[in-house]
C-alpha cells in the first residue's frame, strides 16, 4: 500500500496531460491503446499522490512519437514528452514533482531522467509571459 503524499496547502498540484488516443505499435484494435492505459495507470497512482492531478486529451499532435504527456501549470512553462508507456509510471511521477518543485517549470538537464531527455518534444511559456513579451520571448 502507498502511502499518501501531502504538500503545503498553498501549492498547486501539477497537471500531468496524457494523450489517451497515442496508439502504440502492437496494441491489439480490440483492447484499451497505450495511452488510455498510462493515463489509467496515472491517475491511479494520483489517488495518493496530491501533488499530481492527471489529464486526458483526445491528441497532443504527436501522433508519430506515442505515447505524449505534458507538464503543466498555470505559472510555469508547459513541456511535451513523447515516447512513453504505463512501464514508466514511476518515473513520470517522479519528474513531474522535479517541474513541481521549480518556480518557473524548468527543470535541469542534468536532473531530468535519460527518457525526459531524449523524448522532449516542445515547450511552451506560460501566458502571461508570451503576453507580456512584445518580442515575443520571454
Ligand atoms: S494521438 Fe497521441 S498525440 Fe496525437
Amino acid at each position: 500500500m502507498t502511502t499518501p503524499v501531502s504538500r503545503p496547502e498553498t501549492a498547486r498540484p501539477t497537471t500531468v496531460l496524457v494523450c489517451v488516443n497515442c496508439r502504440r505499435e502492437g496494441d491489439a484494435e480490440d483492447a484499451p491503446r497505450a495511452g488510455r492505459r498510462l493515463h489509467d495507470a496515472l491517475a491511479a497512482r494520483a489517488e495518493t499522490h496530491d501533488d499530481i492531478r492527471v489529464v486526458g486529451v483526445e491528441c497532443l499532435s504527436v501522433c508519430k512519437r506515442p505515447v505524449t504527456i505534458g507538464f503543466a501549470d498555470e505559472a510555469k512553462w508547459t513541456y511535451l514528452y513523447g515516447e512513453f508507456d504505463e512501464t514508466a509510471v514511476d518515473e513520470i511521477v517522479a519528474t513531474a514533482r522535479l517541474y513541481g518543485e521549480t518556480d518557473d517549470g524548468l527543470i535541469a538537464w542534468k536532473s531530468r531522467p535519460v527518457a525526459f531527455r531524449r523524448g522532449v518534444v516542445g515547450r511552451i511559456p506560460p501566458f502571461a509571459v508570451a503576453a507580456a513579451s512584445p518580442e515575443g520571448r520571454p
